[in-house]
């Protein structure tokens, strides 16, 4: 899958010359590292100007560096996207840097862990509001660059980034798991209220990506919301192993987790979707 969508990328990149997103303004949350870090970086080299964003500042203005250094342009909007007034700020910020809105990709999240019955109202609160309510937020301050006439119309799409564990559920999350559950409602109406406006609005669902939130949670990171520590990682979870492991992952159908770039690779087709279709399907 990787490779093959390498090879088309490849393909479309030499036809469009600047790339598959030349001259489209996507906004990626949480694109201080992992998924969201390779996703503004694959964007930013597809053409697209980028509008990074990300609670940790100090890594947030190392991914717009990397992104210029290449070529790229790209701006940082550093915020919470949980903050009653975060969705204004990046939109404004957008609109001022560049004008438009094509793509909007809400991936900024972490996990709080519990089992059920010792989940206290705040640990649930606070998933819901990261992964269900600041993406519907961000989305609705977004909609007067979506909702346009039709001779403004581009290539224009809404990734939302869920989880297996919204798909299927999972032990000791279930505050992430309704929110990821919750995500794909939210992604299914945006399709039926903005698809007469050549809006695409898709969920991407991922099981197993190495990153911090699934690193082992020995390792001690932590991030901040609402003056409050959150410990991050997954209990006693495997380092990420070059080679596919049958014993480590039976139930993977790779035998392995993904990479950070790969799942960005899958957020690109997402973003392009109307491009392959017209030009290359
Ligand atoms: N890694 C996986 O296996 C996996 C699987 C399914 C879904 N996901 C989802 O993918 C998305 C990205 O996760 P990742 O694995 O890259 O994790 P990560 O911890 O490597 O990166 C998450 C980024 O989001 C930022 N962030 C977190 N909360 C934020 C907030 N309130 N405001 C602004 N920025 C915030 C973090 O600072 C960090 O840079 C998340 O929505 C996560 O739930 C990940």
């Amino acid at each position: 899958m990787t490779s093959r969508l390498a090879q088309v990328s490849g393909h479309l990149s030499n036809t469009h010359g600047r790339g598959l997103l030349a001259g489209e303004v996507a906004i990626i949350t949480g694109a201080g590292q992992g998924i969201g870090k390779s996703a503004a970086l694959l964007f930013a080299k597809e053409g697209a100007k980028v509008v990074a964003s990300d609670i940790d500042e100090k890594k947030l203005a190392a991914v717009v560096d990397e992104i210029k250094a290449a070529g790229g342009d790209a701006i940082g909007v550093a915020g919470d996207v949980g903050a009653d007034e975060f969705p204004k700020t990046i939109v404004d910020a957008t609109i001022k840097a560049y004008g438009k809105i094509n793509h909007i990709i809400n991936n900024a999240g972490f996990t709080f862990d519990k089992m059920l019955h010792t989940t206290p109202d705040e640990t649930w609160d606070i998933i819901i509001k990261i992964h269900v309510r600041a993406p519907f937020r961000l989305i609705r301050q977004a909609a007067p660059y979506f909702r346009v006439k039709p001779e403004a119309r581009e290539n224009r799409s809404i990734v939302n980034v869920s989880s297996t564990s919204g798909l299927h559920g999972n032990v000791g999350q279930a505050n992430y798991a309704a929110a990821k559950s919750a995500v794909l409602g939210l992604t299914k109406t945006i399709a039926k209220e903005w698809g007469p406006y050549g809006v695409r609005a898709n969920t991407v669902a991922f099981g197993l990506i190495h990153t911090r939130l699934t690193a082992a949670k020995e390792g001690g990171a932590t991030i901040e919301i609402d003056g409050k520590k959150v410990a991050l990682g997954v209990p006693g979870a495997r380092p990420q192993t070059a080679e596919p492991d049958a014993n480590a992952y039976p139930f993977i159908p790779l035998r392995r987790g993904g990479t950070a770039d790969e799942a960005a690779a899958s957020v690109l087709l997402y973003a392009l979707l109307t491009i392959l279709l017209r030009e290359h399907l």
